[in-house]
């Protein structure tokens, strides 16, 4: 009897230790982000990948399927602009003079950019995220020039009679003056050159191209549309399109993310309080549809949820745009709302599903680029990547680590 006593409690003390054990697991999982560790991590890839690059004249875009490496574009490329940008976080959080040795490499011969005249909005993109970090970094006197340059070559797009920025000169036969929601983004361009020895104006024409945008792409329920469109002549706003969501009315959503940020830093550097109420409305918009693992189908409206593509570059620069935001809002409340909402973000893309570790030479998985193209479906894309390490440095301050 003492016997079968001491072995079924051999038994339940198994069991139970092993439940014990499953339960840890589970907590570690969740108590297992570790920014610095994360950091450390992801700046260690960035420098190994980076080492082996001897040409400058291409810039990592996305890795394809079936891929391991980071496949490039050209200068012109919209993204190219966001690897130096990426290099410039790694050097800044770990003062390596290797990566910014690279971060100088790649960054220079975007140069060009500033001094062509203008393609289309991303010069933004391309150019701050490039010069506009290396300067914030090492106060180079002749990236802020090139910065200025590229701030008045924006500003050539400029349409008084509508208020804002061709954004894509090259659809004006789809869309006519188009003004797409992305393009809030490179607006910060304009205001830091403003405020830096740039022409005042370029303050009112980044004012007034958000005006337009908060007035005509942003719709009442507080989800944006990816394209406006105007009349050249009048001014007159036309009509809402999609171009790389799911529908017209849909919510794109990394198109909604560009929206939150854009929006976010209209109102940082105007003061204007319905910028600060419009980011708001599209951060809860969001927010409110996110789904259960916390990071965005490509589009929120898609009918085929569950069975499509994630949209990780969404989260990322939603996460940037709500810690941006946090910091902005006065109420105590809406501060932890839109702190936490982002920090969570961040943590969700650190966790294994969207991490890459030694699949690629990417930090994150599972980014769309352009859906209904077929165009860079579910692959790691270098602009994920950006924002990612953007927002990890932002929680890393926002926190005091
Ligand atoms: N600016 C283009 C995109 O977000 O895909």
């Amino acid at each position: 009897m003492r016997v079968v006593k001491l072995v079924s409690f051999l038994v339940l003390s198994l069991v139970f230790a092993c439940n014990s054990a499953k339960k840890e697991r589970s907590l570690n999982e969740v108590s297992k982000f570790n920014i610095e560790n994360i950091l450390k991590n992801n700046v260690e890839k960035i420098k190994t990948v980076a080492q082996t690059y001897t040409r400058f004249d291409s810039f990592p875009r996305h890795v394809n399927k079936n891929n391991t490496q980071w496949s490039f574009v050209k200068t012109t490329d919209w993204c190219s602009g966001f690897y130096p940008g990426m290099l410039w976080y790694a050097y800044e959080y770990s003062g390596d003079e290797g990566l910014k040795k690279q971060a100088v490499n790649f960054t220079e011969p975007l140069k060009v950019i500033a001094y062509s005249s203008a393609r289309n909005h991303d010069i933004g993109f391309q150019l701050y995220c490039s010069y506009g970090n290396g300067y914030r970094l090492t106060g180079n006197q002749n990236y802020k020039e090139v910065l200025l340059a590229a701030a008045d070559t924006l500003a050539t797009l400029y349409n008084p009679k509508v208020g804002s920025i061709l954004s894509w000169p090259s659809q004006i036969k789809r869309y006519k003056h188009n003004t797409i929601i992305d393009n809030m983004m490179n607006l910060e361009l304009l205001f830091w050159a403003a405020k830096n020895g740039g022409d005042k104006s370029l303050y009112n024409i980044a004012k007034s191209h958000a005006e337009q945008t908060m007035k005509h792409l942003v719709r009442e329920d507080g989800s944006a549309f990816h394209v406006g469109s105007f009349d050249i002549e009048t001014g007159a706003f036309l009509q809402g399109y999609t171009h790389q969501g799911y529908a017209n009315e849909s919510m794109w959503a990394r198109g909604q993310g560009w929206g939150i940020y854009g929006f976010a830093m209209a109102y940082r550097e105007t003061g204007d309080s319905n910028f600060l109420n419009t980011a708001i409305k599209l951060s809860d918009k969001f927010l409110e549809r996110l789904p259960e693992d916390g990071i965005p189908f490509w589009d929120f409206d898609d009918p085929k949820i569950p069975n499509v593509p994630k949209d990780a570059s969404a989260a990322a620069v939603a996460a940037c745009g709500l810690m941006e935001l946090s910091g902005l809002v006065q109420d105590e409340k809406l501060k932890s709302k839109y702190f936490n909402a982002g920090k969570t973000l961040v943590e969700n893309l650190s966790s294994s599903a969207y991490l890459s570790h030694a699949k690629n030479d990417a930090l994150l998985l599972h980014s769309t680029g352009n859906h209904p193209k077929n165009k860079e479906m579910d692959v790691p894309i270098i602009y994920a990547d950006y924002y990612y390490m953007e927002a990890l440095l932002r929680l890393k301050k926002l926190e005091n680590i």
